[in-house]
């Protein structure tokens, strides 16, 4: 049985241990974070993600899976997956690779010969020929391979070990023997396969993030325009999607999208084409950059043909402050994005979610943040329904309605029962529908 090692344990790296572990695998994990080591060892998640906790917990004590600081630990390995964050850079659209280039270094002298070093972090692409020559510097007896993962937050166990394709880049038939290996029992489960090269394996990854920005921008798009022209959004999208050309997923017109990847992976693929002299073929990523830039500020503007102008004073309740639900990641969150632009506009701002407060907080410690949706909501001017968790959907408007100022609220995923709340005598309002 190969023996793997896993590069980074944050969403995707802990899920992608746990998983390898769970198919019978011995796995190292390692991370330079000493705390996110000390849990995970004792099968704690230091983030919310569903069925996660249970899978790590049981595969750390099946003794198959362990955590480490010590690359040194990696030494018996047959196949290191790097797992490292790639976020945008901070003064620019550009992927910051330094977490990439850290751990091939850091990789490179311990790993021994013939094994397979496999980037899954998502990378600009010509970033895994660049490593590859790297690493022939430090250690020629090592290859390089990449494998993308389209995880997506709130399913990555279940996408880890059901995924809907298996791509790799490989630049021999034994590297794919290897990863073929490692797959083995995906693959008897009628996982599809596509071999490419190092470059198209890149590209995939990005070019599908950047097929799914789209779609859920043309849909903010033809919200403004339902908003413009009297139509009703929810209305159209499922029309469209019964069209299977065209498909109803990810056509939930609302705040837009956001997180650690669909947002930084197209400036990074637009920096990227600017470099490649081939920026016009990208420039229609600037415009879905922007689309779901507005989705936010017309939130706002809602906001104020509600509730006057001026918000100093208002009580604005915000309902949920992770990027999606069942999560617990708040990096470019729309809903948060949103309530920070309400306070600084000076309104009184409350912010209520399931699971994502702490990472909230420390990331925004000047907002005011509610553990219980009546503490919320309590004295509200208006409420804005902003990460559409379950528990929101279960709320009943008739029995809320006493506890705030103004019966107003604004749908900002499209997500609530309209027809119950303007019957319990709310005024609701959502985006694309008039
Ligand atoms: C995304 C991709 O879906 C994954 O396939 C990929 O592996 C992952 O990025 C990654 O690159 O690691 P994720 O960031 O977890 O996954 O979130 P999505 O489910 O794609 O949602 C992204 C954003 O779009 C969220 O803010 C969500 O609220 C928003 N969204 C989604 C909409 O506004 N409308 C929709 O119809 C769907």
């Amino acid at each position: 049985m190969l023996k793997l090692s896993v590069i980074g344990t944050g969403y995707l790296g802990a899920t992608h241990a746990a998983a390898m572990s769970s198919l019978g695998f011995e796995v190292v994990g390692v991370d330079v974070d000493q705390k996110k080591i000390e849990l995970l060892n004792q099968g704690k998640v230091p983030f919310y993600e569903p069925g996660l906790e249970d899978l790590l917990l049981a595969e750390v004590n099946s003794g198959r899976l362990k955590f480490t600081t010590d690359f040194a630990q990696i030494k018996d390995c047959d196949v290191h997956f790097i797992c490292v964050g790639t976020p945008q850079k901070k003064d620019g659209l550009a992927a910051d690779l330094t977490y990439v280039d850290a751990s091939i270094a850091s990789v490179a002298p311990h790993a021994k010969a013939g094994s397979l070093i496999v980037g899954k972090s998502t990378v600009p692409v010509g970033t895994a020929g660049r490593l590859a020559s790297m690493l022939r510097e430090v250690n020629e007896k090592v290859e390089l391979a990449w494998n993308p993962e389209f995880l997506r937050e709130g399913f990555a166990v279940e996408d880890t070990l059901r995924p809907n394709r298996l791509v790799v880049g490989v630049t021999s038939d034994r590297a794919e023997e290897i990863l073929k290996e490692v797959y083995a029992s995906l693959l008897k489960d009628g996982v599809p396969w596509i071999r490419a090269d190092l470059p198209t394996a890149e590209l995939v990854k990005v070019a599908a993030n950047s097929f799914l920005a789209t779609k859920i921008s043309f849909i903010n798009a033809m919200a403004e325009i339902c908003e413009a022209s009297g139509g009703d959004v929810t209305v159209l999208a499922k029309a469209i999607g019964y069209d299977p050309r065209i498909g109803s997923r990810f056509l939930q017109a609302g705040i837009g999208f956001g997180g650690g990847c669909l947002p930084k992976d197209i400036r990074a693929f637009m920096a990227r084409s600017e470099e490649l002299g081939a920026k016009q073929s990208l420039e229609f990523l600037r415009e879905i950059d922007s689309i779901n830039m507005r989705a936010r500020a017309r939130v706002i503007d809602l906001v104020r043909i509600d509730i006057g102008q001026d918000l100093k004073g208002k009580k604005i309740a915000v309902l949920g402050a992770a990027f999606k639900p069942d999560s617990d990641d708040v990096r470019d969150s729309p809903a948060l994005d949103i309530a920070v632009q309400l306070s600084q506009a000076g309104a009184n701002v409350s912010v209520h979610d399931p699971k994502a407060i702490e990472p909230a907080r420390a990331r925004f410690a000047h907002l005011d943040f509610s553990e219980s949706i009546e503490g919320c909501i309590a004295g509200a001017d208006v409420i804005l329904h902003l990460t559409e968790w379950k528990i929101y959907r279960e709320i009943n408007p008739s029995a809320i309605k006493s506890q705030v100022k103004q019966a107003i609220i604004i749908d900002g995923r499209n997500a609530l029962d309209r027809d119950l709340w303007v019957k319990a005598g709310w005024k609701f309002r959502a985006l694309g529908r008039a």
